[in-house]
């Protein structure tokens, strides 16, 4: 296991991982980014952009107006007049809920296509991704980590990689894992050993192809690291998060994840009678969750 923190000054190094991300891309037909991603990021760092502009490229992709229409509805920023129009709720929700969104609408469709093999690999990662997601905002809001939502994001997207191995390998990569599982191997070092990088480095090149967000990258490239990586730190808090999952059985994906004895306290996990509460919180967000699933 490398000893790296990943605090301010220890970084992972840009070269090499720039290096690695042209590597994989070269390796693996890495699937491009939706195209209304790739419209709403440039308009977004566009300086002279305009919402109304913003608007009507999100109106026209029928599945998110809906979601930013009823995300600015909901009790959470408790407005006095619902929003009619998209340009009204874009206008309540902020630029940066916007942009969650739309990653966050692009990482489900990327790992619920319905082109895509169906299988028990395809469906476990799925819930663990969703599930994933569901206990890093909860685990963030335990810490008061400033922003919950962009470790909902990470937690979505941090085995993204596993799908691109899957995609690209699929009796190959089931059959890994299932070796995994039984010889309770870890899963990152057999992923190097067959593709020459794991899932979290294989993963920060689709994030980086599809320009997803650095900070996020940078969580998912250490995500494995456990114990090693700074309590309350992003990446901390997806192990955390994968800790929760496994305990949860909720899309266990052979890792055996250890947050470290630092992370576990900061998260008020420190003695083995206070995990089943948040392992429960976890469970019942992730049925809500899916019941909305259902509903829409
Ligand atoms: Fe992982
Ligand atoms: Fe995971």
């Amino acid at each position: 296991m490398e000893t790296n923190r990943n605090t301010a000054d220890n970084k992972p190094n840009q070269d090499s991982l720039r290096k690695h991300i042209r590597e994989i891309k070269e390796r693996h037909k890495l699937p491009s980014p939706p195209v209304i991603v790739t419209k709403v990021m440039n308009m977004l760092k566009d300086p002279n952009f305009n919402v109304r502009e913003l608007s009507r490229v999100i109106s026209d992709d029928l599945s998110l107006a809906s979601r930013a229409l009823s995300m600015s509805r909901s009790p959470r920023y408790a407005q006095r007049f619902q929003p009619q129009t998209v340009h009204e709720s874009i206008l309540v929700l902020g630029l940066q809920t916007l942009r969650n969104i739309v990653i966050a609408s692009a990482a489900e469709s990327f790992l619920t296509r319905k082109n895509l093999r169906k299988n028990l690999i395809s469906e476990t990662l799925w819930v663990h991704s969703l599930a994933a997601a569901l206990a890093a905002r909860i685990i963030a809001k335990r810490l008061r980590y400033a922003d919950p939502e962009l470790a909902f994001l990470a937690g979505l997207l941090h085995d993204v990689g596993e799908m691109v191995l899957f995609n690209s390998d699929p009796r190959g990569f089931e059959k890994a894992i299932e070796d995994v599982r039984q010889s309770k191997q870890s899963i990152i070092k057999k992923e190097a050993e067959l593709y020459g990088f794991d899932h979290a480095a294989v993963g920060v090149a689709l994030l980086d192809f599809w320009n997803i967000d650095e900070e996020i990258n940078e969580a998912v490239l250490i995500h494995h690291r456990g114990a090693d990586n700074s309590a309350g730190t992003l990446a901390s808090i997806i192990d955390m998060a994968d800790y929760l999952c496994v305990h949860a059985d909720l899309g266990f994906f052979g890792e055996f994840p250890d947050p470290g004895r630092e992370m576990l306290s900061a998260c008020g996990c420190a003695d083995e009678e206070s995990l089943p509460p948040l392992v429960q919180e976890l469970r019942d967000a992730f049925d809500q969750e899916t019941l909305l699933f259902r509903e829409a």
